[in-house]
């Protein structure tokens, strides 16, 4: 039996990402994963096949919509749902095999079955026990519902489910108006379905700056999502047919019902028949595990990341924390600035952040300054019907240095790193407005908002 220096738990980016980097640190590493395929929830039933059926449908929507006005005459476009369901399977089967070739060139072996830690120098797998100097827990999170809605994958479903149905429903109710209920919903509104979301809140994707929430939710209503808020799901019963919804708004117990019901209310972190209690292990008032700011556990030399302990349940802040904490097990210093973690949401137009928003700097009575830039005043987003957001960046009243910034524009997802890597090195908003940004680019607005948070900017 290999005698190993570490054994990750759970293949996810967390886990894969923390493996590797314990790897090329010379470290002789294991990653136990249960699924038939690695990557985690992220590779198999959640990030990637969600970009796969939001691309899908974006195609579809810029063939029905946007091919006629630049003279592409496609009588008719169709849909095969069955092709589309095999074209995302495939983007998943190319991604989970080109971690398990990264994990074979990294020398780490795969141990197939669900991992009990019996000590904290002990994890067994199936029949076999395998010896190890550290643990580290990556298992990652489950979807999780609320009272009286029990998820089936049949008709109320979870975003794993909705990945997968076996036709477009007619009609969707989505509870909860976070990032998963977004995406799914704005996928199907686009395939035809007729989608309602269902908030708690007076405003979607709470935490998110509100100037840029409300933006949003006024674009997906154009898009054809339904809205209703400030309304609490009471319970929700399948039926043959379909499935029943009982919220209650404003004193008012009301019933709707759809073909398909999403419970988008949130994850939570997945510990199941770890054994991790049993050996002393500790878990917050939310049930994550315990860590110290090194991402140790109560039980010395077992460690976890990801969504399984505190913070947002990103797939990037958990391939952060693999590896610094790779780092730290091998004796460096491993670290995250959980300050500059950018957040997107990947509907069309895409939502992104980083840092503070103005919200947050009013409560926290900082001196502030705005510099903001629509998207219509860019001349290569007006080329691509994608005139609709804004970029609206946040700078110390004084300094000037980056605070936050929020956009809802095209490519917003990536255009965020730019404002990331300068809040990494303290830039100021005026560093962004004296770099030069190459005509035509989406990029262009981000040096706008910029100079809109000095003398102005100049396409306004
Ligand atoms: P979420 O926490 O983002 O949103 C849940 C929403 O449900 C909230 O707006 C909440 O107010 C609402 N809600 C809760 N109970 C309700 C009730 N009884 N009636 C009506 N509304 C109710 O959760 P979501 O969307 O399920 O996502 C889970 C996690 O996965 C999040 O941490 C998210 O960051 C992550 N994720 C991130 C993605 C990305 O970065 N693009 C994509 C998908 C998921």
């Amino acid at each position: 039996m290999t005698n190993y220096d570490v054994i990750v738990i759970g293949s996810g980016p967390g886990g894969y990402v923390s493996a590797i980097r314990c790897a090329q640190l010379g470290l002789k590493t294991a990653i136990v994963e249960g699924r038939d395929t690695l990557g985690g929830t992220c590779l198999n039933v959640g990030c990637i096949p969600s970009k796969a059926l939001l691309h899908a449908s974006h195609s579809y929507h810029e063939a029905t919509h946007n091919f006629d006005k630049m003279g592409l005459i496609i009588n008719n476009p169709k849909i095969d749902f069955d092709k589309m369901q095999n074209y995302k399977n495939d983007v998943i089967s190319q991604n989970t095999k080109g971690i398990e070739f990264l994990l074979k060139k990294n020398k780490i072996d795969w141990l197939k079955g669900w991992a009990k830690i019996v000590n904290k120098n002990q994890v067994t797998v199936g029949e076999n026990t395998h010896d190890t100097k550290n643990i580290i827990i990556a298992s990652g999170s489950e979807p999780s519902t609320i009272p009286n809605v029990k998820i089936d994958e049949n008709r109320i479903v979870s975003s794993t489910g909705a990945l997968s149905l076996s036709k477009i429903p007619k009609s969707m109710i989505v509870i909860g108006a976070g990032v998963i209920g977004l995406e799914m919903g704005s996928i199907y509104s686009r395939l035809g379905t007729d989608v309602t979301v269902i908030e708690y809140m007076d405003h979607i994707t709470p935490g998110m700056d509100l100037e840029i929430s409300k933006n949003f939710q006024r674009t997906l209503k154009k898009q054809g999502l339904k809205f209703i808020m400030g309304a609490a799901v009471k319970s929700a019963k399948s039926t043959k047919t379909k499935a029943n919804v009982i919220y209650k708004k404003a004193d008012a117990e009301i019933k709707i019902d759809a073909e398909i019901v999403l419970v988008s209310t949130g994850r939570k972190p997945f510990t199941n028949g770890l054994n991790f209690l049993e050996i002393g292990g500790e878990l917050t008032e939310r049930g994550q595990i315990k860590t110290n700011n090194k991402w140790q556990t109560s039980v010395e030399g077992i460690y976890a990341i990801g969504d399984a302990i505190a913070g947002p349940m990103l797939a990037h802040k958990a391939e952060d924390e693999g590896m610094a904490v790779a780092e730290v097990i091998a004796g460096k210093h491993g670290h995250v600035n959980y300050d500059v973690i950018p957040g997107v949401i990947y509907t069309t137009p895409e939502v992104a952040n980083v840092g503070k928003t103005e919200e947050e700097l009013k409560d926290a009575g900082i001196d502030y300054k705005v510099g903001k830039f629509s998207f219509m005043g860019n001349g290569r987003a007006k080329a691509v019907f994608q005139g609709e957001g804004f970029v609206k960046l946040l700078a110390d009243a004084t300094t000037d240095r980056i605070l936050g910034c929020h956009l809802i524009g095209p490519a917003a997802g990536d255009l965020i790193h730019e404002i990331c890597v300068a809040m990494e090195f303290g830039a100021s908003a005026q560093d962004i407005a004296m770099t030069c940004h190459a005509h035509p680019t989406f990029s262009e607005a981000m040096r706008e908002a910029a100079l809109a948070c000095g003398d102005g900017a100049i396409h306004a």
